[in-house]
């Protein structure tokens, strides 16, 4: 356990909560699951904490024919069940809800756009808020184009004034691969100026993943062994136990590597290896994570078989429940050949890492939720204690774990207390939870909050989505030309195939596995 030093002294860094100015947020999609699963419920949580202006208004436009009534009525449910229904505050919500309207409209249809215009001009009137607008796009990818177009056509795209800002938010994916994403980004451009467009990751809304950077770069003792000499390894787990939950229609076209890989492993893996910013501000900070996805060493073609290993779920039996197989889920095709699990290996070619092997690897009904960063360090050059007790080589590593149970693990070896020499290996942990009095802040809230607020640090930059396509579009090419390359079924509930020990396997290189399988089947097999 570690205490929290500091308290009340002026060591601590705090920066003053801003509350945001108001504005009218325009939900494309609102009808849709991300709205009522984490747009509402964390909204309504900034809310709560009085973290929006009282005016703060949401406009909901989608095809679904509803009114205002129902709409708030639908978004109430939605609260409840997602957030903590024994506490939840109806007459907060009642004010709240006032804010919260609905427009049943076209995306296609340009007259939507005119009503758009006249219902925001109306609401800012009414609410007396000053002409800002923040459009959120929570729509699929084919329909981003006609909405971006008609905002444009209905001059929706620019300030309303020099004192009011106008900014967009857009919900991945970014492209479907390289040449679709590089389209997608000139299509935006063609609307909107960079610095109105704000597109989302939620991983970099969790409070341990903006941690990794004060890890390493409010801390002396990590930095100088950051690095070549002294990491053997470097590991990113992000494991869900649950499986694609109805949203076959779109796995089955993206699989993990789009999903998880190209987006929020890789910036989770742009912030362990970054190089210190020269200051924190949001151009430093994106300029050092690009510089990392730059330096991504390109995988041949011919060796992804070798270096990118994937696997999709079979039905199985967790403790005793029977699990559906990927090709069972709704939606999803018969034979289809899509990944629900992904293991690779790669390097980052610069001066910091050069040699050092980074895997990943990303799951769907694996045996436990889990995301973490593990930085495995070089065993001691010599080992001086050799009883037969002891642990065969001291291996340190540096656990970050960004959710659940949001801390930092630290093992390293000790002595066990008595007369001979046996050395075990030890945890020194800390977790969010023992902060008292802390809890932490949900992702989109934060990130919707710092959008409001002009603040794009934790928006994934145009640049940055090219280079990471372009590390991931090489994988995407071999699978086309080469679609023998195997995918391996493995029982639901499991830690994945279990070749994937075999890819990481080098040296006493091995996976960290922070719970058992929980599959009563056997091995993996080959589909
Ligand atoms: C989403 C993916 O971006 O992230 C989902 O589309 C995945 O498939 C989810 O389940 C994971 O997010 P989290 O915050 O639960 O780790």
């Amino acid at each position: 356990m570690i205490t929290e030093e500091g308290k009340n002294q002026s060591e601590e860094f705090t920066e003053k909560v801003k509350v945001p100015d108001a504005c009218v947020m325009v939900i494309f999609g609102a009808s849709g699951d991300l709205t009522r699963r984490m747009l509402i419920p964390d909204l309504f949580k900034v809310y709560s904490e009085k973290l929006l202006p009282e005016n703060f208004t949401i406009l909901g436009f989608s095809r679904k024919d509803l009114d205002d009534e129902s709409f708030r009525d639908s978004m109430k449910s939605s609260v409840i069940e997602f957030t903590d229904k024994d506490n939840f505050n109806h007459d907060l919500w009642d004010k709240f809800e006032k804010n919260i309207f609905y427009m049943s409209e076209n995306y296609d249809d340009q007259n939507s756009y005119i009503r758009l215009r006249d219902k925001i001009e109306s609401l800012e009137n009414d609410k007396n808020i000053k002409g800002n607008r923040l459009f959120y796009l929570a729509v699929p990818p084919d329909s981003l184009s006609p909405i971006l177009k008609n905002l444009a056509v209905c001059g929706l795209n620019v300030n309303e004034s020099k004192r009011s800002w106008t900014r967009i938010i857009l919900e991945k994916p970014f492209g479907h691969d390289l040449e679709s994403a590089l389209k997608l980004n000139k299509k935006i451009r063609q609307y909107f100026t960079e610095d109105q467009i704000y597109r989302i990751d939620h991983y970099l809304g969790k409070e341990s993943v903006q941690n990794i950077l004060v890890t390493r770069f409010a801390n002396g003792i990590f930095e100088p062994i950051w690095n070549r000499n002294y990491v053997e390894y470097v590991e990113v787990t992000s494991a869900e136990s649950i499986g694609i939950e109805n949203r076959g229609g779109y796995y089955d076209n993206a699989g993990a590597l789009r999903d998880m890989v190209q987006n929020h492993l890789l910036q989770l893996v742009g912030y362990t290896a970054m190089e210190p910013p020269s200051s924190f501000d949001s151009k430093s900070i994106r300029d050092e994570s690009l510089k990392v996805f730059q330096s991504l060493r390109p995988i041949n073609i011919d060796e992804v078989e070798k270096t990118v290993l994937r696997g999709q779920y079979t039905s199985s039996k967790i403790r005793g429940n029977a699990s559906e197989g990927y090709r069972e889920e709704k939606d999803v095709r018969e034979h289809s050949r899509t990944e629900t699990f992904i293991a690779m290996k790669f390097f980052i070619d610069n001066w910091r890492w050069g040699g050092v092997p980074f895997y990943i690897r990303t799951g769907k009904k694996l045996p436990t939720r889990v995301t973490e960063i593990v930085i495995h360090f070089k065993p001691t050059p010599y080992r001086l204690f050799k009883s037969k007790h002891d642990i065969a080589e001291s291996y340190n590593m540096l656990v970050i774990r960004i959710q659940p149970d949001e801390g930092i693990l630290v093992k390293f070896a000790m002595k066990v207390p008595g007369t001979e020499f046996k050395v075990k290996n030890v945890n020194m942990d800390f977790h969010y939870s023992d902060l008292s009095g802390t809890q932490l802040p949900d992702a989109y809230g934060k990130l919707l909050i710092d959008c409001m607020l002009g603040d794009s640090t934790l928006f994934i930059r145009e640049d940055a989505v090219e280079a990471c396509w372009r590390f991931i579009q090489p994988i995407l090419n071999a699978w086309k030309k080469y679609p023998d390359i195997k995918v391996y079924g493995y029982p639901g509930g499991s830690w994945g195939p279990d070749c994937a020990d075999d890819l990481i396997a080098g040296r006493d290189f091995k996976w960290r596995y922070p719970c058992k399988n929980l599959s009563d089947d056997g091995n993996y097999c080959e589909l």
